[in-house]
């Protein structure tokens, strides 16, 4: 047993008993007027799993907005319009680290950034042990993925991010960073692979699903959330892949070409709110940008990154995608897994890069730098603290029982699992009252989604294969499941309860059958599915990238031959990423169809909830589904040599997904944002009023902003409190005219002059809110300097634009329901 195994034990029991005693603990939302409306299930408890040292902080002059004296461990509360300010917390965390290297040797010092190498260690990748036995840093664990934590056991398996970003709640994403974060802690990680926030630029990108979506806002809202979560359950989160890694086919060998606005407003945002919410680390990716690889692009990591962004902590390469020594000098401080090709026991950094810094190629300074950065990761969530549990399962030897200690780390996580799966969930069509079911006398399920697989839930390595319900895509964006609820399970259990009589097919390709069993039911259930992942596994000719848009094992067909047989076919979608609808999607038949995304191992209980109403739909569609592949602004580049660099010229700009359709009037089946709830809201009273009363340090660059200057972002700091403290207040009132309490996702959209060369309406901002029928609330978003700006590409600042900015306040990218106005002066 490991001896922190009791520690640990009293620990998960301390935070269950603190569970279990909340109130309202139930897993999902009432759907009747009577029933408080409750997203705040499970209540996030500070964990004392392990004490933390707390470093003395400089004292700090409070600034208006800022979040004072910020540390990952508190972060400010979810919805909180205090920015929080971490400089402070690096700033303690750097002293530390430099206290603890002033004694380490040049060797030492190189080590700190040199990974052990592939299969050299317990995690995916290892960081050395410094001093004997580790006397001077211990090394660290890194470990996948962006869900929770790749082959280890006893562990849970998160909705995916794209579920994730579907909810488009803030609370939500919090809570399931946080609770992955504490998994990671429990096993003894240092640090957490994700999350990952490239854009789905591309409908078919293999990796979509582990990311955000398609909306760089929306995607950095997630990626905020999550990494406070996560580093305040203990985790160092992991922003990537820096940057432009949209596509897996020739991952490696691909330059994305990308002009400098578009990676400011598009590609890099994410990675801006990473730092904002103080990811210790950020990876490079495998492609080159702009013909350098991003490894050793001193544009992405030392300009943008470090010096724009003021990023504090350290850039690891994607594993194998370090390229050169001298990549030390362009802003790589950690190569990973350590060797140049897995196990060829070379490596770019070790007696290398000491060679380098001894011949003054690389300055002694820069390599301190590193090894600072890197140990002030550690300090600064606080895993110096002398009880930091130590890695207790072995991620390539699970069967070594000396080296794997089985420490279950679930808790009670499956709850906010469950609660996301349901959230994450998209009502697209819903006719005639075909949702929520009412004790229907008799269902069919249709189809292998619908199912367990023949053999599961883990006999395919990193789930690159297809069998049974699609909860996560392929690749090392995964988890072990632990176990995996289907579907069928799900709603056997509550037929068991309706006394309704279930019967099911889950051959795919037996459309015969299938129809001939849709007759007479009240209702036919056909689960389809398309799956995607990384590209080192293929899947029936998906080289990680999807090879078209079209549901997998004839799904289109399964649905057209329960609809031809049955007028209440409702299909539930399970998918990475957009599908075309059309063969069927106006088939009068049809009458509804749930898009549910990959939503983790409760996948069954949470489309349970949404189909019989326990949860009313709230989920908004995190890109555009359209009507034809050929509709969207970028597709895969195919093809090229083993020798070749090919050439991804990111020729739509701006226009990615939803503005793209917008720009070229193209109808899209349904647009970003998009999503019915079993109610209906409206909203009214938009009013928009400037934030007063803030004392401000910096009101010469606020007036220099108004004035339409360009800012002089280059000062140093991620924060630049005053372009992100919000500067205006949309307020709108929201009210539920239907039947049932359910939650909403009111959307604002900007709509620049026609001089800042913008697409027409760009999303910055969305809340949600929960209303009982016949209720209204009041909602507030609020914009910042930032978000009132564009890229000015001459003068390398964030500039207003001049003219009148529209506001639009709507259900979707497309559906405005109030509009107003903002004039700078
Ligand atoms: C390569 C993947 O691109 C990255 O996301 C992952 O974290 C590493 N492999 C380690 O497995």
């Amino acid at each position: 047993m490991h001896p922190l195994a009791p520690i640990i034990s009293i620990l998960i029991l301390g935070l269950r008993s603190a569970s279990q005693e909340a109130p309202g603990a139930a897993t999902t939302a009432p759907s009747t007027e009577t029933a408080a409306p409750s997203t705040e299930t499970i209540v996030t408890v500070p964990i004392s799993q392990y004490s933390f040292s707390a470093f003395p902080l400089p004292s700090q002059t409070p600034v208006a907005g800022v979040s004072p004296l910020s540390d990952p461990r508190e972060p400010p509360p979810v919805g909180s319009s205090l920015i929080p300010d971490f400089a402070h917390a690096w700033a303690g965390a750097y002293q530390e680290a430099k206290n603890k290297i002033a004694n380490f040797t040049l060797d030492e010092k190189v080590s700190v950034g040199t990974g052990v190498g592939w299969m050299a260690g317990r995690c995916v990748g290892n960081t050395p042990p410094i001093g004997v036995n580790g006397s001077k840093f211990p090394g660290l664990c890194l470990e996948d993925s962006p869900l929770g934590i790749r082959f280890a056991d006893f562990v849970t398996a998160f909705p995916t991010g794209i579920n994730t970003a579907a909810t488009w709640n803030r609370k939500l994403i919090r809570r399931r960073g946080l609770f992955m974060g504490r998994e990671h802690v429990g096993k003894g990680v240092n640090v957490a692979l994700g999350p990952m926030m490239n854009i789905g630029r591309v409908a078919q990108g293999g990796r979509n699903w582990e990311g955000f979506g398609a909306d760089p806002f929306l995607a950095g809202e997630a990626a905020y959330e999550t990494i406070l979560g996560m580093q305040e359950g203990g985790v160092q989160a992991c922003a990537k892949h820096l940057i432009n890694n949209e596509q897996e086919h020739f991952r490696t060998q691909e330059s994305s070409d990308v002009d400098d606005r578009t990676q400011h407003e598009i590609y890099a945002h994410p990675f801006l709110r990473s730092i904002m919410a103080g990811v210790a680390s950020i990876m490079c990716s495998y492609n080159l940008i702009n013909g350098t690889y991003a490894c050793e692009n001193d544009k992405i990591m030392n300009d943008i990154i470090k010096r724009e962004f003021g990023f504090q902590g350290y850039i690891m390469s994607d594993w194998a995608a370090t390229h050169s020594t001298i990549s030390v000098i362009t802003g790589l401080d950690m190569t990973m897994p350590g060797d140049i090709t897995f196990q060829s026991g070379t490596t770019y950094f070790g007696a290398n890069l000491t060679a380098y810094v001894q011949n003054n190629t690389i300055p002694a300074a820069r390599l301190d730098d590193l090894a600072t950065r890197i140990i002030a990761g550690w300090y600064f969530v606080h895993q110096d603290a002398g009880d930091y549990p130590t890695t207790n399962f072995d991620a390539f030897n699970p069967a070594n029982e000396e080296t794997n200690e089985h420490v279950d780390v679930q808790e009670d996580h499956y709850k906010v699992v469950r609660e996301i799966g349901a959230a994450s969930t998209v009502l697209l069509k819903n006719t005639n009252g075909a949702l929520p079911l009412k004790k229907p006398r008799s269902i069919v399920l249709v189809g292998s989604d619908a199912g367990p697989g023949k053999v599961g839930p883990n006999e395919f390595a990193d789930q690159g294969g297809v069998d049974g319900i699609l909860a996560m895509g392929w690749g090392s964006g995964t988890a072990n499941f632990t176990y995996l609820i289907s579907p069928l399970e799900a709603i056997q259990r509550r037929a068991r309860d309706d006394r309704t009589s279930v019967s099911w097919i889950l051959d795919d390709f037996d459309t015969d059958r299938a129809g001939n069993m849709a007759i007479g039911r009240s209702a036919a259930l056909v689960f389809i599915s398309s799956d995607s992942g990384e590209d080192y596994i293929t899947v029936d000719g998906n080289e990680g990238d999807r090879k078209n848009l079209t549901a997998w094992h004839s799904g289109d067909d399964l649905v057209q031959a329960v609809a031809a047989q049955n007028n209440n076919t409702i299909v539930v979608v399970h998918s990475v990423g957009p599908l075309i609808l059309e063969p069927w999607i106006d088939h009068p038949n049809v009458t509804a169809v749930l898009w549910a995304g990959v939503p983790g191992q409760e996948a069954g209980n949470s489309i349970t909830d949404v189909l019989y109403g326990d949860w009313n739909p709230s989920g908004r569609l995190p890109y555009t589904i359209a009507k034809q592949a050929s509709d969207y602004s970028a597709h895969l580049i195919l093809g090229g040599q083993p020798t070749d660099i090919l050439s991804i010229p990111y020729t739509e700009g701006l226009n990615v997904d939803y503005r793209y359709f917008d720009a070229f009037n193209i109808t899209p089946r349904f647009e970003f944002g998009f999503g019915l709830s079993y109610t209906n809201f409206t909203y009214n009273k938009l009013h928009i009023a400037e934030v007063g009363g803030q004392a401000s340090t910096d009101a010469d660059l606020e007036e220099s902003w108004a004035a339409g200057n360009a800012t002089p972002i280059a000062q140093g700091s991620s924060t630049a409190i005053w372009l992100h403290r919000p500067l205006y207040n949309v307020t709108f009132e929201v009210e539920n005219t239907g039947p049932v309490w359910g939650g909403d996702i009111p959307q604002l959209y900007l709509n620049m002059p026609p001089s800042a060369g913008e697409p027409p309406s760009i999303l910055k901002g969305f809340t949600n809110v929960e209303i009982l029928p016949g209720d209204k609330k009041t909602v507030g978003i609020t914009l910042s300097r930032y978000d009132l700006s564009f890229w000015d590409t001459v003068a390398q600042g964030w500039r207003r634009p001049n003219g009148t900015i529209g506001v639009t306040i709507g259900t979707s990218s497309r559906d405005a329901r109030l509009k107003g106005n903002i004039t700078i002066a």
